[in-house]
């Protein structure tokens, strides 16, 4: 049995990664310190997979207890690094914190790497690193524009580091750009949890729908797009913790050509804001409020994925199409409602 540590493995992606994993074999210990989760997410982990794996609660950040869990571990075949501040308003008021975190925690788990290279690594990277692209869709090999903040600063510096040590070190990773990561698991059991008024556009919809928010802002609708409103690739959760099964096989059986391969993690169709919405009410079957509000700072006009790379490279395409994102959001919406 391989083991892997999955940090951040109670969080959005971190949690249907972690089901993913368990139910193809892995043994999984997940590392969470709560920053931006619950610990009852670990309940649902354990309700879907019939297993609860082994979680430790420590700040990845501090080099003494990160240390100290790593040499306490059965031989990792594999770490998935998901745990990071990612809010980018916040990251703006606190750049010393998000540099701390983000650099920290990634620094103190490739120490365990660089020692033993044969232990694979994937990084949570984002689209954000393109900026506006200057052609769509965005292919892997677009120029990275300077980062628009210091959450986006720490994902692109975040892949330097991993070329850095891989290149000094021997170990080989993988870095998934993550477009619009969406939906919840397809049993309502786990899903996105956001502390406090959602920034993103799905969970804000969903709880302006359950009567918990007002009105949707549709921030900007003069945009040179189809219908004025931004888009973006938005792509169901499921598929995206499948991307790392995938990218961990494919590094487990030593393929890729450079020790660090960079995949794009969407669908490869982009949507509008007032399609999303759209997609909502087919869905749901129920109306949403909005109303157009100024552009949001920050926002670029349209991303989505070449999904062409990924598809080649690991093998796997997202599947699930976006109605079912937005029906699983709002089904795990109503459960949240119901504890
Ligand atoms: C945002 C971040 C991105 C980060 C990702 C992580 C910005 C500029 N980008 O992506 O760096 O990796 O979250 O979760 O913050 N929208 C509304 N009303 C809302 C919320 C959003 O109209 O209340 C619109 C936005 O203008 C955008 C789209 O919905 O066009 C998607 O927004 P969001 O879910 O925040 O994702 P990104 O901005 O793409």
């Amino acid at each position: 049995m391989k083991s892997v540590l999955v940090t951040g493995g109670l969080g959005f992606i971190g949690s249907h990664t972690v089901v993913e994993l368990l139910a193809r074999g892995y043994r999984v210990v997940i590392v969470d310190n709560l920053a931006n989760t619950r610990a009852e997410v670990l309940d649902g982990i354990a309700s879907i997979s019939g297993q609860r794996p082994t979680w430790a609660n420590i700040d990845l950040a501090d080099p003494v207890a990160c240390r100290a869990l790593l040499a306490g571990l059965p031989e990792l075949a594999g770490i998935i690094h998901f745990a990071a501040h990612k809010a980018v308003g916040e990251s703006v008021q606190k750049p010393l914190a998000y540099y701390r975190n983000n650099f920290g925690s990634l620094v103190n788990l490739l120490d365990y790497t660089a020692e033993r290279p044969q232990c694979r690594f994937i990084f949570s990277s984002s689209c954000t690193v393109y900026g506006q692209a200057d052609s769509l869709p965005i292919r892997e090999d677009a120029p990275v524009k300077p980062a628009e903040s210091p959450y986006g600063n720490t994902k692109q510096v975040g892949e330097e580091i991993l070329r850095d040590g891989a290149r000094a070190h021997g170990f080989r990773a993988i870095a998934l750009r993550y477009f619009n990561p969406i939906g919840a698991h397809p049993t309502a059991r786990i899903g996105e949890l956001p502390l406090g008024v959602p920034q993103n556009l799905v969970p804000f919809i969903t709880q302006s729908a359950a009567g918990l928010r007002g009105a949707l802002k549709v921030f900007g609708n003069d945009y040179p797009t189809r219908d004025g409103t931004c888009i973006r690739d938005y792509i169901h959760v499921v598929d995206v913790a499948l991307a790392h099964i995938y990218a961990l096989e494919r590094l487990l059986a030593g393929k890729g050509s450079d020790p660090v391969e960079v995949f794009n993690l969407g669908t490869g169709t982009g949507s509008t804001v007032l399609e999303v919405i759209a997609a909502f009410e087919r869905a749901t079957g129920r109306k949403l409020q909005y109303e157009f509000a100024p552009r949001r700072a920050g926002d670029v006009v349209a991303a989505y994925a070449d999904t062409g790379k990924a598809a080649a490279g690991l093998g796997w395409r997202a599947e699930l199409p976006l109605e079912r994102s937005m029906a699983d959001a709002w089904r795990w919406q109503q459960a949240l409602a119901g504890k």
